[in-house]
């Protein structure tokens, strides 16, 4: 057998390259232009929290990496392969890369367990019964393994938004995207879906976080990203950005997001 040529061979850093790799990304909507060369590389393991003023990118930042939006320059790979533009491979994409969004989207006619379950029966092939195995198990994770057999408005918004983070852990993703989980949730409930966030983050899932929870940046991220008109301006560990943010646009953000 011959040696496997060198563009055959695996990488020997595989593990080590970043899960998610971004170089000079841009995104425009028409005329505007929303994201502004950006490069970001999110290791394995990392939790990334993204801040900054509303209209600078973050959900769009969220959205190119699983290819919601397409972007007009640059790329962006996910563990070593760039990212597909259609199809099964997109789907499988879509399936690595979790996403939990403001307003939960889940299922309406659907009960929970069900929502939690559809995805690996249909993208993965999972056994129903597995499946339903599994799905009980994550809703027990999420602390609502009693709502299971209920159909989403009969649970409160935080419930809600812990069935949607069971289903997106039910694919068994390589990273997880949050676009401002908690906006949509009466302030008593923000808790209860940040300590699921906590937990996920100390059990070694990558995340990507956009949040204007400061003290969920503090105590879980390993790097907060400051955003601001479609750039990554500042990029640090929190107690560094929080205590010695480097630029004005980072003071200005910080001194009304912690005023209140
Ligand atoms: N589908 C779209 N078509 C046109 N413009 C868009 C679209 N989506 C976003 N934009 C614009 O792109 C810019 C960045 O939007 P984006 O939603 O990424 O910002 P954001 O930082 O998530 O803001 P927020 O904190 O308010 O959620 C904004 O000016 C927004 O109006
Ligand atoms: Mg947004």
């Amino acid at each position: 057998m011959s040696a496997p040529s060198a563009a055959h061979a695996p990488r020997a850093s595989a593990s080590e390259a970043p899960l998610i790799a971004m170089h000079g990304v841009n995104k425009w909507f028409g005329s505007l232009h929303v994201l502004r060369d950006v490069d970001l590389d999110v290791s394995r393991g990392e939790v990334v929290v993204v801040v900054g003023p509303s209209g600078s990118g973050k959900s769009t930042l969220c959205r190119v990496i699983n290819r919601l939006e397409p972007i007009d320059s640059g790329d962006i790979h996910v563990d070593g392969r760039p990212l597909p533009v259609e199809g099964r491979a997109l789907a499988r994409l879509r399936a690595e890369v979790g996403m939990v969004f403001q307003q939960f989207n889940l299922f309406a006619h659907m009960s929970v367990l069900d929502n939690v379950t559809l995805g690996p029966v249909k993208v993965r092939g999972v056994p129903r019964e597995q499946a339903r195995r599994r799905a009980r198990e994550l809703l027990g994770r999420v602390g609502i393994a009693d709502q299971a057999d209920k159909m989403p408005a009969r649970l409160s918004g935080g419930q809600q938004q812990r069935a949607a983070i069971a289903r997106a852990l039910a694919m068994d993703p390589k990273v997880l995207l949050f676009d401002e989980p908690t906006s949509a949730l009466d302030p008593e409930m923000i808790n209860e879906v940040l300590d699921v966030m906590t937990a996920l983050a100390g059990e070694g899932m990558t995340m990507v976080v956009v949040t204007h929870e400061m003290g969920f940046a503090r105590r879980a991220a390993d790097r907060v990203v400051f955003m601001a008109d479609g750039q990554l301006l500042e990029q640090a560990p929190p107690a560094e950005f929080f205590d010695h943010p480097r630029t004005d646009r980072a003071r200005d953000f910080l001194s009304k997001v912690l005023a209140h």
